[in-house]
């Protein structure tokens, strides 16, 4: 489905197999098409949208210049999808990258919010080299495409197990990184460089927050997934087992199985 927001046009999928209203964000270099197994499996109404410059969104140059894009311009963007689909307290989830985005969603809209899924993902700024890896990966998609960043990223998705007994799932995954635009990915990476550390508003976080994570996610380790369960009051964390990077793509049952009873407790 496609929509026309605050100036430019965002694509999403949507299932409605629940009241709950469900916003699914997903993370770098990726697009909507990552929350296939959740569209099919949860229990809610599901709003799935590709961000700005990734999968058929548009680059929505008109309403933010490139190199002006923020954390905080997705989470706008997000806001406004949800206002023009009329969606309130809506359960905001978001993996990696789009957890980044969820906390700031929160910060930002917090009367929207009336719960929180915080995936393989972390409340901290990057370090002085993690910036440095940005820049990197933004000359290296500038120079050779956005598959050279996606074949970088690729060992660090799944766990070896699974990229050598299900195939597939790695070539999936491989196939939505290269075909992302150099416009969003430079976009992306200028804006997970510069966003802001999350660790303090963790404390004032009031709404019921689940968070997921894979044992064996070496991209984001599970330690920043305790940290964030110790910041945030009331938290769950479900750590799930010979899981990596992509713990909703790579055990899609168990994923769907804590975010359904997580909305069943609320
Ligand atoms: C993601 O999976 O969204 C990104 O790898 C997160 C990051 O690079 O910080």
């Amino acid at each position: 489905m496609k929509i026309l927001t605050h100036g430019f046009e965002i694509t999403y999928d949507k299932s409605i197999q629940g009241n709950i209203p469900l916003l699914l964000i997903h993370g770098f270099p990726l697009d909507r098409t990552l929350w296939a197994e959740q569209i099919r499996g949860l229990d809610a109404h599901v709003i799935a949208p590709d961000l700005r410059g990734f999968g058929e969104s548009a680059f929505g140059e008109s309403a933010t210049p490139s190199d002006a894009v923020t954390i905080d311009t997705y989470a706008d963007d997000l806001h406004a999808l949800l206002d023009t689909l009329n969606l309130q307290n809506v359960v905001v989830a978001g993996l990696s990258m789009g957890g980044y985005i969820a906390l700031a969603v929160y910060r930002k809209y917090p009367q929207t919010v009336r719960g929180l899924i915080l995936a393989n993902t972390k409340a901290g700024a990057d370090s002085a080299e993690g910036k440095k890896g940005r820049d990197d990966n933004a000359a290296l998609a500038r120079e050779k495409g956005a598959a050279a960043v996606g074949e970088k990223m690729m060992p660090k998705m799944l766990t070896p197990k699974t990229a050598t007994e299900r195939p597939w799932l790695s070539a999936a995954v491989s196939a939505m990184m290269a075909r992302q635009s150099v416009n969003g990915v430079v976009a992306a990476l200028m804006a997970m460089r510069d966003r802001p550390d999350s660790t303090p508003m963790l404390a004032q976080i009031s709404v019921p927050t689940l968070i997921i994570t894979g044992a064996e996610d070496t991209l984001i380790p599970p330690k920043e997934s305790e940290a964030m369960r110790e910041g945030i009051r009331g938290s769950k964390l479900v750590v799930i087992p010979n899981v990596a990077h992509l713990s909703n793509v790579e055990q899609p049952d168990a994923f769907n199985r804590a975010v359904n009873d997580f909305l069943k407790s609320l």
